[in-house]
């Protein structure tokens, strides 16, 4: 029986049509409940003062999570669309991830864990705060020695290792911004990105471990650098011990560096203004854009966020699997968590290797207490089998995280049963790299979940479901979603480009953050997010959103995972096109098409049938685990030009669909 009752409204087409009821509520654990960060009374509290007056919530949120050297004159200054939080306030990150964890009645944390790293062959690293601290007060010192001076741009392209934590950490110290580059982008990608922001460091490795193998970077900064005479030095760390190419005068090793460095290096008194970071992400179209963020508004979002949605306690041992050189790495990998002083724990490689169990082996092996990963990981796994965590003992687990794109309801009950093993509130954390840190979500022990929506606002973040002309729509119905007062967490800019940062976000609704996502709400006031609005597709004059149906689609017992999007039709204007991976095992006779349309019509409306059913055994996705609708796209409709496929994860995929479209 499904939980769900399929209803299409008929309705003007300004709306984007929520299709999908879903019905199951999970209340928090009263155990739970009684333990957490955030208890009811805090929660109540918290959102009665955000909503009296924002300014006083942030600046009590950013008085008790954050250590300031000199205090701020001004919570907000906001001339839309720029903000400037905490204004003529003073600290650094590094003081606030490191130092003020050894001192006075904290300083037992000397030898607490901060980093807790395993890589891909096998070997793990313990990094104390007292250890980390040193670490980064040498690399801060090698940069400075080298000619780094407060606001030069440094590019890390950097496996995940513990030494790309440590080199963004040293930056932070001396107030040069960075720009971590994510270890899998191309040297093109790599180029691009080291031009925009005017990088004139470049820190990297020799290569990194990945399903089995080194895969070399060096060669892509090479690459990348060719022409380039603005960046003055490359810093390599050994990682895979590969044979490289060292150009003298440039190239440097990191453990030479490193040696004869002295641990000795003051905390740079920084503006809470002074940027922090830029990070680079895909707009619709054109060239990435590079999202800039500041000192003090993020850390105190990223500080308390963590510490409620994740409810962090000393004795955690907290795993987020995204890379670094995503938002959610920055973010919930580095920052948030230590400046609690938590104990992050980092991997190298990738969730398979070398078996299907290596993520759930890892959790038992170290003990995860808290586990924050992507439905996309979920879904690989589902399709894997559940005999691999059944198999692990997994009973460390309290709290679980989802992030990076909406969760089917099916993946969230298989999560909910197969890994929290039905004990663990799972947190659908809605954000992205503009918002800096978490906006919606559940705070864990208060706030009852529904499998699939990321539920409600964090205190002080009010968002709200547009329609066209920018009036807000009345649950349940469907629209944009928007934030419509300014946080402390949101970009500054996109580098270099003020007129794209009005025009991207600004623009469509005046003086309100435009999200690009569609979004609705049910009568509780919970958010359920659509997807991007360009996954949203418009059949026969009714916008339906790709993820409901790719919901449905994995709802049905033969489905592992399920791609939708739409081509071109004379009659509907847009046709359905699925491309479903079955579970192992599956018999994708003919009937299945039939079955799975049934299926979809059932649980959806008869609207939302998929014109044509693709099975492939894998889908193409970015490296950060999204699918590549573009891609998909092109297939669908037949067209040769696929375009860009610089982010893709695994070529092959493509040419194994092609042959699919074609047999
Ligand atoms: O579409 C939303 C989706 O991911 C987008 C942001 O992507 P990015 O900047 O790469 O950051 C990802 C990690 C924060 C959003 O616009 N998204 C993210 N989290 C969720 C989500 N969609 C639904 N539910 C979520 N929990």
């Amino acid at each position: 029986m499904s939980n769900r009752t399929g209803r299409a409204r008929a309705r003007g087409t300004q709306d984007i049509e929520s299709l999908l009821q879903e019905k199951r509520v999970f209340k928090p654990d009263a155990a739970f409940a009684k333990q957490a960060n955030w208890k009811r009374g805090t929660l109540a509290e918290y959102r009665d003062l955000a909503e009296r007056s924002p300014q006083r919530f942030w600046a009590k949120m950013a008085r008790e999570h954050v250590d300031w050297f000199a205090p701020w004159k001004r919570v907000l200054d906001w001339k839309p669309p720029f903000a400037k939080w905490f204004v003529g306030g003073k600290l650094n990150v590094s003081y606030n991830c490191l130092d003020r964890h050894l001192l006075g009645e904290d300083a037992w944390r000397r030898n607490k864990a901060a980093i807790i790293w395993e890589g891909e062959p096998g070997e793990t690293r313990v990094i104390t705060y007292g250890q980390l601290h040193r670490e980064v007060c040498k690399f801060a010192n090698v940069l400075k020695e080298l000619g780094v001076r407060k606001g030069d741009r440094i590019a890390l392209y950097m496996p995940m290792i513990p030494e790309l934590a440590i080199a963004m950490l040293a930056c932070t110290r001396i107030g040069a911004p960075h720009s971590v580059v994510f270890g899998g982008f191309s040297a093109e990608a790599l180029r691009d990105r080291i031009l925009d922001v005017g990088a004139t460091f470049v820190v990297t490795a020799d290569g990194g471990y990945r399903r089995g193998k080194a895969h070399a970077l060096k060669p892509a900064v090479d690459e990348a650098l060719d022409g380039i005479d603005a960046v003055s030095h490359v810093v390599i760390v050994r990682r895979t011990g590969q044979k490289i190419n060292f150009e003298a005068g440039r190239d440097l090793w990191w453990h030479d560096l490193m040696e004869r460095a002295s641990a000795d290096c003051k905390p740079a008194k920084l503006d809470a203004e002074h940027p922090l970071f830029v990070l680079y992400t895909s707009g619709s179209t054109g060239k990435p854009k590079g999202i800039l963020h500041t000192t003090g508004g993020y850390l105190t979002y990223v500080t308390v966020t963590a510490k409620a949605i994740f409810d962090l306690k000393e004795e955690d041992t907290y795993w987020c699997t995204a890379d670094i050189g995503w938002i959610t790495g920055h973010s919930y990998v580095v920052y948030g968590i230590l400046a609690n002083g938590a104990t992050t724990f980092m991997y190298e490689g990738v969730p398979t290797h070398p078996r299907p169990d290596r993520f759930w082996d890892i959790i038992e092996r170290h003990q995860i207490t808290i586990f924050y990963t992507a439905p996309t990981a979920i879904r690989t796994f589902i399709r894997l089998g559940e005999e691999h965590p059944k198999k692990h003992d997994l009973s460390t687990l309290r709290l679980l995280g989802t992030v990076g794109e909406p969760i089917n309801p099916e993946a969230w009950m298989w999560y909910h049963r197969v890994i929290g093993r039905k004990r663990c509130p799972i947190v659908d954390t809605w954000w992205q790299t503009e918002t800096g840190g978490i906006l919606i979500t559940p705070i864990p022990g208060v706030v009852s979940t529904k499998p699939g929506s990321a539920t409600l606002p964090f205190p002080g973040i009010e968002p709200d479901v547009f329609d066209e002309e920018g009036r807000s729509v009345r649950p349940p119905n469907g629209g944009f979603l928007v934030i419509k007062k300014p946080w402390p967490g949101m970009l500054r800019g996109i580098w270099g480009d003020d007129a794209r940062y009005v025009e991207q976000y600004w623009k469509r609704y005046r003086n309100v953050y435009f999200a690009g996502d569609g979004a609705h709400r049910d009568k509780q006031g919970n958010f359920w997010i659509m997807g991007r609005i360009d996954d949203v597709m418009n059949i026969s004059g009714h916008r339906i959103g790709t993820m409901e149906l790719e919901s449905a689609l994995v709802s049905h017992a033969k489905v592992a995972e399920a791609a939708v999007v739409g081509r071109p039709d004379e009659i509907t204007g847009t046709a359905i096109v699925a491309f479903v991976t079955p579970v192992s095992g599956a018999n994708i006779g003919g009937d299945l098409r039939n079955e799975l349309r049934e299926h979809v019509s059932k649980q959806i409306g008869a609207i939302a049938k998929p014109k044509d059913i693709h099975f492939t055994d894998a889908l193409p996705k970015t490296r950060s685990g999204k699918i590549m609708r573009r891609l998909l796209r092109a297939i669908a409709s037949g067209d040769e030009r696929v375009g860009d496929t610089s982010t893709l994860e695994d070529y092959s995929v493509l040419a194994r669909l092609r042959e699919a479209e074609e047999g």
